[in-house]
């Protein structure tokens, strides 16, 4: 195992920042809790470690997921899953305090320069709130503030005023253009709108503001059904703004609940409370909790299915980057409503993403931190592989985790 990292250094640390926090008498966080970090910033740096040395031998690409064969599948800057690399090198900075990891972030970071001008899909908020803002939170980099602003520049070419909403995916070409949409809008578009509260602060300019709290409007009166679980596709009529159609995409039906369309929904709606204090978000990222929570297709081990109503459970593959997404979530939300149940569910999922049945062991799984992640089954892409996003959001969670 690569030491570049030790357990003391890593614990101190952790613990000399709960002291600057003035949390350093925070009972709840044991000793048991610090090591469970501690371990986990240790693995994750041995396995990241190789990643890096991996992805420099082939020119400096970006780690996305392995395929059937386990080989690592990088990705283009474009791909919206562009961000999570050079995130989860900004979050072991941020976890290890240890420079190597800052100028890898930085290098990996700038990979994804021309993505401030993508206004072809929805998604350049996971790209480049994961590597530019990080870096801007993280490290102060300055320099990192136009290139947030102008992202948020290009993702508000896609709002619709007579929606109210963003639309996610263009329908002129590709599998979209085949299901008739006219403006489909995907749960997964919540995770934008932090970019565009960010875009706000850094700029002054209260547009993207308005926009995020118009899609979160929207979002929060058509996407949920009675129980709070949500859809996974809502398309909108562009004319008259209502809304034509209720699908899905990555679900097993139309009418069941996606595992990571929850997971994006309790995220997103946590996040939003963060930058609005409107209480109408808090109180459903909360229902989406109890959907999840009392869910009798949910595991013991909280690990959820790909889909809650997949036809096979318990025979269908699980989901942990649903899990991770989940975790890091519940975090923040125990800071806005602080029900222990939030703290001890997030809990609970990182220290079962801990065990050997979901941490892989050091070199092996493309050098990703997790297995047994889902894609997309109904386009039969990235079933039961390690994930950019499920490390990602783990290592997210850590950090917040370590700050409770
Ligand atoms: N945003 C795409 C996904 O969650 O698969």
């Amino acid at each position: 195992m690569n030491m570049c990292f030790n357990k003391k250094t890593i614990i101190s640390f952790i613990l000399s920042g709960l002291v600057l926090s003035g949390l350093s008498g925070c009972a709840s966080f044991s000793n048991e809790q610090e090591e469970l970090v501690a371990d986990n910033v240790v693995n994750a740096a041995s396995q990241y470690t190789l990643m890096v040395k991996a992805a420099d031998e082939n020119g400096g690409k970006l780690p996305g997921y392995t395929n059937a064969k386990g080989e690592v599948v990088y990705i283009n800057p474009a791909d919206w899953r562009s961000g999570f690399f050079p995130g989860s090198l900004w979050y072991l900075y941020k976890l290890s305090n240890d420079e190597k990891w800052k100028s890898l972030a930085e290098k990996y970071t700038g990979k994804l320069e021309e993505i401030q001008y993508l206004t072809n899909h929805h998604d350049v908020g996971f790209m480049i709130g994961c590597s530019y803002l990080n870096g801007l939170r993280f490290a102060g980099i300055k320099e990192y503030a136009p290139v947030i602003v102008q992202t948020a520049k290009s993702l508000s070419t896609r709002f619709r005023p007579n929606a109210g909403v963003i639309q996610s995916w263009d329908v002129i070409g590709g599998w979209q253009s085949k299901r008739g949409w006219e403006c489909p809008v995907i749960i997964d578009n919540m995770m934008n709108l932090e970019l565009l509260f960010e875009a706000t602060a850094l700029s002054c300019d209260s547009t993207y503001y308005n926009i995020a709290v118009s899609h979160a409007d929207r979002t929060l009166e058509n996407h949920f059904r009675n129980d709070n679980s949500c859809y996974h596709v809502v398309d909108y009529d562009l004319e008259n703004g209502t809304v034509r159609s209720r699908q899905t995409a990555q679900g097993y039906a139309d009418e069941s609940a996606w595992a990571r369309g929850q997971a994006w929904a309790i995220y997103g709606y946590t996040m939003c409370y963060r930058y609005t204090h409107n209480p109408e978000y808090l109180k459903q990222a909360c229902n989406v909790y109890e959907f999840i929570f009392t869910h009798k297709n949910l595991p013991q081990d909280l690990i959820p299915y790909w889909d809650f109503d997949a036809l096979n459970i318990p025979k269908e593959p699980r989901d942990v980057s649903a899990a991770s997404v989940i975790a890091s979530a519940l975090y923040e939300l125990y800071t806005y409503a602080p029900e222990q149940k939030y703290k001890e569910t997030a809990d609970r999922i990182v220290q079962t993403l801990s065990t050997p049945a979901y941490r892989a062991e050091v070199g092996t799984n493309g050098n990703f931190i997790l297995m047994h992640s889902v894609g997309s089954i109904p386009h039969n892409a990235e079933i039961d592989v390690p994930l950019n996003y499920a490390d990602y959001y783990f290592l997210e969670a850590l950090a917040r985790k370590s700050e409770k």
